[in-house]
């Protein structure tokens, strides 16, 4: 851990948290003992950034623009956060996915400085030795993968790494977490991935992943370090296995502050979604039957929050069932199928309900009931075809679409042939980033599901309030006042969700309505007579030099 004595000279000028590089004013350069140590110009942080703006520009492909923007976090963080926030619709995608997939995978090539920890199974023995190797004492939140599920990229090995360092970047930029108090965490248990294990610029544990028996017993000892250690820690799990992603988080949910942004985040942010499409359609969620095409992790995650939300609106929870219909790859959801696990059976319609139907595909259970919202989380490309929109189209003024699925090449339909084949009155929003469409001869930006309107304002909410818990209803507070931030309620031909510029501001408000909700739900201390918004915005960190 970093000692608490004031830097001096080289220390502090290569110190990436304390330095101003070039805009140390001549004053500070005498007191700070660094005469000599810097060129004579002084610049300002607004120069830098211009400067470094040039240099970024000139880097010819996105990976070299993500390895610029890096290495200028290594170096000077308060500057790469002004770059990044002056600049955020064009770096996220820089920062963080895609273009963090691709560094993922070529981790070892690209590696240039240490950052955050790499906690490997070979040194399980020393995990609290390597707990207090981090660079700071106090830490507000921890994002930890085992890189066994990156991203659509599968097991990468302590190259999921860039996972944390990027999401940990926009706990900063938009969450406004203070970047000393970040800790980007690889669980290194070894991977399955053939060609990492042959590659000789892997720089992980060489070594198959661990049997789950081991791996569940590293991880508990993990835990318990970092609950010992850093007792007020929000631990956030990113891109874990399916197999181990939500075992993992039933086991700790209860008993610390954490929560898996695969699965809570995803939720929230599609809901959210949702909730501003349901308002703009004039008819909330609650007054709807949804379909879900798709009944995975993704898709079941999606619905639970969907029947919670509907619950929130009125309805009991059995009403609240007979109006989600889920549809997997062997149609829809039944109560007489002997196939479904025990959280898709929460999701099963009563078999009497579709008695006469003659088929159990999305098509049918278009054609028999009143549907208005048609989600995809399934992985088939073109899954939503012409006649499905169309048929959906016929029953409502405005339909609903979400084609959610990841890549691009996975959607269930392109927003431009969802606004076809709807005469562009359907409300659409995607998983994958898509370009603009076409609508009567206007240009419409289409809303991006991204983890991002969500993850860092859960990150600001609970350390603004100290909560000790992310509650259900928590996230869902997260996805109503995203929803309620909806463009598109102000004028349906904008997006259903805001834009990447807006986001710190959003936040802060989604942020509120968290630490509102924490204090609700009795998991954060009720705030001395003080303003909730106001709290959260002090608690923001914000990239400027101090004076
Ligand atoms: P999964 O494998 O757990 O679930 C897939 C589901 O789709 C299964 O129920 C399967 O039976 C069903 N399915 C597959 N092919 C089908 C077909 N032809 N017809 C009907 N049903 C079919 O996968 P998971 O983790 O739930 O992910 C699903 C998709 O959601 C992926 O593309 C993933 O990238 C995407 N996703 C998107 C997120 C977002 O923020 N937009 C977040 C998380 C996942």
């Amino acid at each position: 851990m970093s000692e608490q004595r004031p830097r001096r000279g080289q220390e502090l000028l290569l110190d990436p948290l304390r330095t101003k590089g070039t805009a140390f004013s001549q004053d500070e350069r005498r007191e700070h003992g660094m005469l000599g140590l810097l060129p004579a110009a002084v610049k300002t942080i607004a120069d830098q950034c211009e400067h470094t703006y040039h240099e970024f520009s000139t880097r010819h492909n996105d990976l070299d623009r993500h390895i610029y923007l890096r290495a200028l976090q290594d170096r000077n963080e308060t500057l790469f956060y002004r770059l990044l926030l002056d600049n955020i619709a064009e770096m996220l995608p820089i920062v963080y996915t895609p273009t963090v997939g691709e560094a993922c995978q070529r981790f070892g090539e690209i590696y240039r400085r240490p950052r955050g920890l790499f906690v490997s199974y070979p040194d399980r023995e020393h995990l609290r030795e390597v707990l207090r190797n981090r660079r700071a004492e106090e830490v507000d939140v921890i994002v930890v993968t085992d890189g066994q599920r990156i991203l659509g990229l599968g097991d990468q090995g302590i190259g999921g790494m860039g996972i944390p360092i990027g999401k940990l970047s926009l706990y900063t930029l938009i969450g406004g977490i203070a970047p000393a108090r970040t800790l980007p965490i690889v669980l290194d248990v070894g991977t399955d991935n053939a060609d990492l294990l042959n590659d000789p610029y892997y720089l992980g544990w060489r070594h198959e992943r661990i049997s789950d028996d081991e791996y569940y017993a590293f991880v508990d000892e993990f835990v318990t370090v970092v609950r010992e250690e850093l007792p007020d820690v929000l631990l956030q799990w990113e891109d874990f296995a399916t197999a181990h992603a939500l075992p993992l988080l039933t086991r700790y949910r209860d008993e610390m502050l954490t929560f898996n942004d695969d699965i809570q985040g995803t939720a929230a942010v599609a809901v959210g979604a949702l909730h501003g499409a349901a308002q703009v359609a004039g008819r909330p969620l609650a007054q709807q039957q949804v379909v879900m095409f798709g009944a995975g992790s993704a898709g079941i995650g999606v619905l639970q929050m969907i029947r919670q939300e509907m619950v929130a609106q009125g309805l009991s929870d059995a009403e609240a069932a007979l109006r989600i219909w889920a549809i997997d790859i062997n149609g829809l959801l039944t109560d007489d199928r002997t196939d479904l696990s025990a959280a898709q059976r929460r999701f099963a319609q009563p078999a009497e309900r579709v008695t006469g139907w003659g088929g159990r595909q999305l098509a049918d259970v278009i054609q028999h009931v009143d549907v208005g919202i048609l989600l995809g989380l399934s992985t088939a490309a073109g899954a939503f075809t012409e006649e499905i929109v169309r048929a959906l189209a016929a029953k409502t003024d405005s339909p609903i679409i979400f084609p959610l699925s990841n890549p691009t090449s996975r959607a269930e339909a392109h927003p431009q042939q969802i606004a076809d084949w709807s005469d562009g009155r359907a409300l659409v929003a995607t998983g994958s980033p898509f370009p603009p469409v076409q609508v009567g001869g206007h240009t419409r930006k289409v809303a991006q599901c991204n983890n991002v309107y969500i993850f860092p304002a859960i990150g600001l909410a609970v350390t603004a309030v100290r909560a000790t818990r992310v509650t259900d209803n928590m996230m869902r507070a997260a996805a109503m006042t995203l929803g309620e931030a909806s463009p598109a309620l102000v004028d349906r031909g904008l997006p259903l969700l805001p834009d990447y510029e807006d986001l710190p501001e959003i936040t802060t408000r989604i942020a509120t309505a968290v630490a509102l909700q924490a204090v609700r739900d009795g998991v954060a201390p009720e705030p001395a007579g003080a303003d909730l918004a106001a709290l959260v915005e002090r608690t923001r960190w914000t990239p400027d030099y101090p004076g």
